[in-house]
């Protein structure tokens, strides 16, 4: 299991565990957050998937791909530690991974 820290959009933080090979957007939503609308299933075209991730863990993550980097350019609120979360699996070396969910846009 992979733990990983949410912070919602009213600033409450919560540790939740989720499986090792669900996207990080799956571990979000299956655990009640649903202000993360993930309106697309993780098809990387609608950005509602939208997450500010913490910069040192950043160092962890896949990289950006052209499409997603494209889809966070569409998003009024992108920052330079922006994701979308449907592109991030979750493995052991995210454990301990915060992230704060975007503002909706
Ligand atoms: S869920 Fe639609 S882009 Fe991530």
């Amino acid at each position: 299991m992979v733990q990983i820290v949410v912070v919602d959009r009213a600033g409450g933080e919560r540790s939740i565990e989720a499986e090792a090979g669900l996207s990080l957007m799956e571990a979000i939503r299956d655990n009640g957050f649903d202000e993360l609308l993930a309106l697309c299933g993780g098809c990387c075209s609608c950005a509602t998937c939208h997450v500010y991730v913490d910069s040192t863990a950043g160092m962890a993550l896949p990289p950006i791909s052209g499409d997603e980097d494209d889809l966070l350019d569409s998003s009024s609120s992108r920052s330079s530690n922006s994701r979308l979360s449907c592109q991030i699996p979750l493995g052991p070396e995210l454990n301990g991974l915060r992230i704060v969910i975007a503002p909706e846009d």
